[in-house]
C-alpha cells in the first residue's frame, strides 16, 4: 500500500504553488533546460497565461517567440520565458511570488544550463536588478483593464476580429506554440480556438475569459494586501486610526474639485501615454481608447497616502512613473478590495475600536464616537491641507533632476543593472561610447537621440515620461559630447 502511494505521489507531481515549492521541483528534477521544466510541470500549473510580444522587461520578445507569463496559485507565483535563443535571456526563468504571510511580493531569477556544459542552476533570489523598474518595495507591473499594449488580447483582453494581433496570434499558434518551451505549456483548445483568449467580434465588455484581465485581478488583489503592510508600517498609522476608520461610513468623503480635476488630468495624460505605445506600432482595432474610471476612489487613496507618507505609485501597477494604472478598472480595486481589508486591519491593531464595537451601540451613537475619536486625532495631528492644485500641476511633470542625465544611470551602470551597459557616470567614456556604430539608428548616440523622443515601448527613460524641456536638455548634454571635437 505505501508503495503504492508513493508510486502514485511520483505519477502525479504534486502541484506547485509557492516559490519554494519551484524550486524544490527544478532542483530536483535538475532539468537542464526551461523546455524539459516546461515538460515535467504538472498541467495544473501551466494552464493559465498570457503572452507579451513587446515586452519593455529583461526578456527579449517578438510576435512568433512572445515572453510567456504563467499565472498560478491566484498569481502567487509568476513565472516568465521567451521563445528563441538569440532573444535576451532566453536562459532565464523570471519568477515573482507573493509572500502572503508578509504582505511581499518577491523577485527572482533562475538561470538554466540551456546546453552549457557543466553549467548548473543559479538561483538569483530577492535579484537586485528587478527593482529597478519593480521600485524598490517591489510590485508588478502591469498595465491596468482594459488596455494591454504588446500584449496580446491587447484590447479588452480577447483578439479583435481583423487585427493584425489575431493573424500573428493565427501564426504563432500554426508555428511555435506547437513545439519547444511553448509546445509544453497545458492547451485546451476544447475552450477556444485561439486558447487561452477568445475571439471578439466586436468590442463587448461581458466578462468572459481574458487572462489579461484575470492576472491584473489577482495582481491587484495581492497588491492590496501589500498597501495594507505599508499603511501599517508608517510611522503616522498610530496617529490617524480613528481617521482612517472613520471612511468605512461614518464620515461622507467629499473630494475637492481641485483634486478630482487633477486625477482626471494626470489620468488623461497617462492614457495618452498608454495609448502612444499601443497604435503607434500596430494598427489594432481602431479605437479611441476606453477605461473606466473612478476618480473618487482614487482621490480616497490619495488622501490616505498624503496621511501615511505614502505614495499613490504604490497602488497602481504602471512601469511609468505616474502611469495611473490602477489596476482593474482604473481605482475600483481601492474600493472593492484594499478598503475593506483595511478597515479590518484597523480594527485588528486598536483594542480601543474593538471595545467600541462590542458595545452594540445604534449606527448614529457609534459614529458619533469614531467622529469624536477621529477630530481628537485631528487636533493633535492636523493633516496637511494640501494645496492639491499645485501639487496636481507639478504631479505628471518629472521633477527635474539636477544632471538630467542622472536618470539614465541606475539602468545602465553598476553591479546589478537592468539595461545594457552604457557609461552615464562617465562624460569622457561617454563621448567615446556615443561614437560606437552597430545599433538599430546608427550609432549610440543616434539610437539614444531616437529613444528620447520615441512613444513605443523602447521610449528611454523607461520609468519616466519626461517633461519637452527636459528632454532638449538631455539633447544638448549629448550633442555636446557627441557632436564637439574631443
Ligand atoms: C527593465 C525593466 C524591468 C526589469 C529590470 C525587470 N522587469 Fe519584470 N516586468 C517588467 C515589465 C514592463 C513587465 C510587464 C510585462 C512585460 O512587459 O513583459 C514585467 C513583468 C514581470 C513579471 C510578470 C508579473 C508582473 O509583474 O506583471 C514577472 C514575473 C517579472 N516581471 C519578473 C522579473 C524579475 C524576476 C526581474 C529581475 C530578474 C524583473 N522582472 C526585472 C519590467 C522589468
Ligand atoms: C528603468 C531602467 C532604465 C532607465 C532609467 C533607462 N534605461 Fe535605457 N534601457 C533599459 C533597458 C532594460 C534597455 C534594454 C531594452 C531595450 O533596448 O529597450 C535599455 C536600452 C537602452 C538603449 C539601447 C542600447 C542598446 O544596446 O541597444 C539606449 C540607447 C538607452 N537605453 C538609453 C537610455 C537613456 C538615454 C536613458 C536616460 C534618459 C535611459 N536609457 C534610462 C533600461 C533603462
Amino acid at each position: 500500500m505505501i508503495w503504492f502511494l508513493i508510486f502514485m505521489g511520483v505519477a502525479q507531481a504534486t502541484p506547485i504553488s509557492s516559490f519554494a515549492d519551484l524550486q524544490k521541483f527544478i532542483q530536483k528534477g535538475e532539468y537542464k533546460t526551461i523546455e524539459s521544466f516546461l515538460e515535467a510541470l504538472p498541467a495544473e500549473s501551466k494552464k493559465h497565461f498570457t503572452f507579451v510580444y513587446q515586452s519593455r522587461s529583461l526578456h527579449g520578445s517578438s510576435a512568433l517567440n512572445p515572453r510567456a507569463l504563467v499565472y498560478l496559485n491566484r498569481g502567487k507565483l509568476v513565472f516568465s520565458f521567451n521563445g528563441s535563443p538569440e532573444q535576451k535571456n532566453f536562459d532565464k526563468l523570471e519568477v515573482m511570488e507573493f509572500d502572503q504571510k508578509e504582505s511581499r511580493f518577491r523577485f527572482h531569477e533562475i538561470v538554466f544550463p540551456e546546453g552549457r556544459l557543466g553549467a548548473k542552476h543559479e538561483f538569483n533570489l530577492n535579484d537586485s536588478k528587478c527593482l529597478h523598474c519593480h521600485r524598490q518595495d517591489p510590485r508588478p507591473i502591469w498595465d491596468s483593464y482594459d488596455l494591454w499594449p504588446g500584449v496580446y488580447g491587447s484590447t479588452d483582453g480577447k483578439m479583435q476580429k481583423g487585427t493584425w494581433e489575431l493573424k500573428k496570434y493565427q501564426e504563432f499558434l500554426n508555428k511555435n506554440a506547437k513545439t519547444g518551451r511553448y509546445g509544453n505549456l497545458h492547451w485546451d483548445f476544447s475552450k477556444s480556438p485561439v486558447y487561452p483568449f477568445v475571439v471578439s467580434r466586436k468590442l463587448n465588455y461581458k466578462f468572459n475569459s481574458s487572462p489579461n484581465e484575470e492576472l491584473g485581478l489577482f495582481i491587484s488583489l495581492n497588491n492590496a494586501d501589500r498597501i495594507i503592510r505599508l499603511i501599517r508600517q508608517s510611522p503616522n498609522y498610530e496617529k490617524y486610526k480613528f481617521w482612517l476608520f472613520s471612511f468605512r461610513g461614518c464620515f461622507k468623503f467629499r473630494p475637492t474639485e481641485e483634486l478630482l480635476s487633477g486625477i482626471r488630468s494626470a489620468s488623461a495624460r497617462g492614457f495618452k501615454v498608454r495609448l502612444a505605445r499601443h497604435f503607434d506600432q500596430y494598427n489594432t482595432t481602431n479605437r479611441k481608447g476606453f477605461e473606466r474610471f473612478y476618480p473618487e476612489e482614487i482621490a480616497k487613496a490619495e488622501v490616505i497616502s498624503q496621511a501615511f507618507g505614502i505614495s499613490l505609485e504604490e497602488w497602481a501597477s504602471g512601469l511609468e512613473a505616474n502611469s495611473y494604472s490602477f489596476e482593474s478598472a482604473a481605482g475600483s480595486s481601492v474600493e472593492s478590495y484594499v478598503l475593506p481589508k483595511l478597515f479590518e486591519a484597523v480594527v485588528d491593531d486598536t483594542p480601543e475600536l474593538q471595545a467600541l464595537k462590542k458595545q452594540k451601540l445604534s449606527p448614529a451613537k457609534f459614529c458619533e464616537s469614531i467622529n469624536k475619536r477621529r477630530e481628537e486625532e485631528l487636533k493633535a495631528n492636523p493633516l496637511a491641507t494640501d494645496d492639491w492644485k499645485s501639487y496636481y500641476a507639478q504631479k505628471g511633470l518629472s521633477v527635474e533632476a539636477t544632471r538630467p542625465i542622472d536618470r539614465c544611470v541606475s539602468c545602465h551602470t553598476g553591479d546589478h543593472h537592468a539595461g545594457p551597459t552604457i557609461p552615464f557616470d562617465s562624460d569622457s567614456q561617454l563621448r567615446v561610447a556615443l561614437q560606437k556604430g552597430g545599433y538599430p539608428r546608427g550609432t549610440l548616440y543616434q539610437e539614444m537621440k531616437y529613444r528620447l523622443k520615441s512613444k513605443g515601448a523602447d521610449r528611454m527613460p523607461l520609468n519616466e515620461i519626461l517633461s519637452a524641456a527636459e528632454i532638449s536638455k538631455i539633447e544638448t548634454y549629448l550633442a555636446n559630447l557627441a557632436e564637439r571635437p574631443y
